[in-house]
């Protein structure tokens, strides 16, 4: 694990304005930066950077938060990767806590085996630009494939020579200890002379989510027919196939950004559809896709466009394995190539303005696609009809939301031809046997649905007044908290008659103060857990601390509390956009009716909780002859008095949100 003292660092050492500006394009405007948003296409900027607060804000997809996060959201970082990436940039040692010996080894061999990965994807890379026989055999391969410098850059292809341990002794010669040679595959162990796995053969690295080398795979250069064509790493402690999408690192962001994701089968279908400008590919490397690289697609994009070789007899099975990304919930498309063709070759003879227009006409919704082309199979087989239908409704079945399998009953009904009943009777009797599973499923749904039904017993309209006061008392704490201000006070005394009265007296107290001695003496807590939960901690810090700095408030935030608080804080600089061409409008500040401004609010908190328990007693009034109700009444007749008396005294009225 990483030290806190090191992330510490890193908080304090990384500038917000720096690390975004590595990716987007920002300019000044005012005291923050703007920038075209990286998470949409957009002409007009709405991507807000505040140096000052460190923090961002993208109004176009409401994304926010601190340099972290924006790292975690736009390059896909983990935390620790961020962390890693920062600490990195900014040449900040990191500093690993104490693990116990266990952990301790099991990253040590980890990070071993990286090591090891890292630098024999560099000595392939060399030997096939660099060395006589790289150039000759390897390098002159790729440029026959169409491959530029550029690409073969971009996947750091390369080359391990023809001979027995060439790599293997380079790399003991330069300290990798044979142990992590052996187990990451890339040496095979043999008690005389260990040797190299992938002789011979054109390198393809395949790496990480976040561009760490896990394995390769090897393409053998001889038409031998008896060695594979390609060779892969085998699974190791850092290498698991099933876990691994080549290409994912250079695709990410374009996936992300143009919302879907082209899957294809091999290693250079992908390198040649990003060759010809088409960057949302990876490939699962010539096997049916598992969960796990689904979810690693899904933490990019619902889409995905599965891409076919054109050679039909592979498709029937192909097409069985697609159930599963449906089952994740995802939207599928296919799009097949002429016959004889992989997205490599198509890709290869076809230029990008072609490319693109062939996957946009050619890709087909999966179930209509599956429908037709088994449906042209079965046309005048009434036996192989009835496999269909029921294959079909156990893809549509695969759909979690019901909406959308209601459609494509719909649609299969019209291409089957066959009625929408049938259809559904199949797929109730299906639906009948997963009911344990799918019950699962919707329990949970009902349980999350179940906490907030609890948490907010108010009506929406209402649950959207109060959390936007909530978010108003938020946002002063967190921009105002420190200021002193005169709040004028509601003390109990007697009055030059001598009798007991309501007497107002100006009384200086910061702002923090005066909000969590008004919440804590009406025992109000928010409704939102968020709020509720960044309310709770930000009083800690002001209750702990004498000076309250936002930056750095900001900085140890767990991503979920600082995508809140950019958003809250960066509420009322969208307006800035849009007068960004220099035209010197800025709002009122708030500053100078600061202490209406939190009496308004916290005032309208009040009068909204209060009128909230009359209406409750109001409610529990029974209308049975006889009833004894007079507890109920006394109470709201109380509160009523109690809402009459506040706005007389205060003058206010109740804010109003929009
Ligand atoms: N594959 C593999 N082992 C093999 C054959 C294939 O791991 N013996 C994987 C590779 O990831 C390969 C993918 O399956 O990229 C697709 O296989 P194939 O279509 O046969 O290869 P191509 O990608 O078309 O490779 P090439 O164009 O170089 O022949
Ligand atoms: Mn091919």
């Amino acid at each position: 694990m990483i030290s806190k003292a090191t992330i510490d660092t890193v908080f304090e050492t990384a500038r917000v304005e720096e690390v975004i500006g590595d990716f987007v394009n920002l300019k000044r405007a005012g005291s923050n930066w703007k920038g075209l948003s990286p998470f949409s296409e957009e002409r007009s900027p709405s991507f807000m950077v505040s140096p000052a607060k460190g923090i961002w804000k993208d109004f176009s997809s409401g994304k926010g938060g601190n340099s972290v996060a924006f790292l975690m959201e736009h390059s896909h970082f983990t935390y620790p990767e961020a962390i890693r990436y920062l600490a990195k940039k900014y040449n900040i040692e990191i500093e690993e806590t104490e693990q116990t010996d266990e952990e301790k080894a099991i990253t040590d061999v980890r990070e071993s085996m990286y090591l090891v990965s890292e630098y024999a994807k560099t000595y392939f890379n060399n030997t096939l630009l660099n060395s006589e026989e790289g150039k000759a055999i390897g390098y002159s391969y790729f440029k026959e494939r169409g491959f530029t410098n550029d690409t073969i850059k971009k996947f750091s292809l390369g080359y391990s020579p023809e001979s027995w341990d060439a790599f293997t002794k380079e790399a003991l010669g330069k300290g990798y200890k044979l142990e992590f040679l052996e187990s990451t595959g890339l040496t095979i162990p043999r008690d005389d002379r260990p040797f190299d796995r992938f002789k011979g053969r054109v390198m393809f690295p395949i790496e990480s989510m976040s561009g760490r080398v896990l394995g390769f795979g090897g393409r053998i250069l001889t038409n031998d027919k008896k060695a594979a064509k390609y060779l892969n790493s085998p699974e190791s402690e850092i290498y698991h196939k099933s876990k691994v999408l080549y290409g994912i690192f250079q695709a990410k962001q374009s996936i992300a950004k143009l919302n879907n994701c082209y899957l294809v089968e091999g290693y250079t279908d992908v390198i040649q559809f990003n060759q010809s400008g088409i960057e949302n590919v990876v490939a699962s490397s010539g096997t049916a896709l598992t969960p796990d690289q689904i979810r690693l697609i899904n933490r990019l994009t619902k889409n995905i466009t599965v891409l076919f070789d054109g050679d039909a007899a592979g498709l029937r099975a192909s097409v069985r394995g697609i159930d599963l990304i449906l089952e994740e919930g995802m939207n599928v498309k296919v799009c097949t190539f002429p016959d004889g063709e992989d997205p490599d070759s198509f890709a290869k003879k076809t230029s990008y303005d072609d490319l693109v227009l062939y996957l946009e006409t050619n890709a087909k919704d999966f179930i209509q696609f599956k429908a037709s082309l088994l449906m042209n199979e079965a046309k005048n087989d009434p036996i192989k009809k009835a496999d269909l239908i029921r294959d079909m409704v156990v893809s549509i079945s695969k759909i979690p939301d019901r909406i959308q399998r209601e459609i494509y009953i719909q649609e299969c009904s019209r291409i089957m031809d066959i009625s929408e009943q049938v259809l559904h009777s199949t797929l109730a009797q299906l639906v009948q046997k997963d009911v344990v599973e799918v019950g699962k499923k919707q329990k949970q749904e009902q349980k999350a649905f179940e906490i907030v039904k609890n948490e907010n017993p108010f009506e929406a309209e209402k649950v959207d007044t109060l959390g936007n006061v909530e978010r108003e008392i938020i946002k002063i704490l967190l921009l105002y908290g420190n200021i002193s201000e005169v709040f004028e006070e509601v003390l109990i005394g007697t009055n030059s008659e001598g009798e007991v009265d309501d007497l107002t007296e100006q009384i200086e107290t910061k702002v923090c103060q005066k909000i969590y001695l008004s919440l804590q003496q009406d025992e109000v807590e928010f409704a939102s857990i968020l709020f509720r939960n960044i309310y709770n901690d930000l009083i800690n810090v002001y209750l702990q601390n004498e000076s309250f700095n936002l930056e750095q408030y900001m900085m140890h935030l767990n991503p979920e509390f600082a995508q809140a608080i950019a958003d809250i804080i960066m509420d009322d600089e969208e307006h800035v956009l849009h007068n960004w061409q220099g035209q010197n409008i800025f709002p009122k500040t708030k500053l100078e009716t600061l202490n209406q401004f939190v009496t308004d609010n916290l005032f309208t908190l009040r009068w909204f909780l209060i009128s909230q328990f009359i209406e409750n007693s109001k409610n529990s009034v029974s209308r049975e002859p006889g009833a004894d109700n007079i507890g109920f009444l006394t109470e709201a007749n109380d509160y009523n008095g109690l809402l009459k008396k506040f706005s007389y005294k205060t003058g206010r009225v109740v804010v109003r949100y929009h």
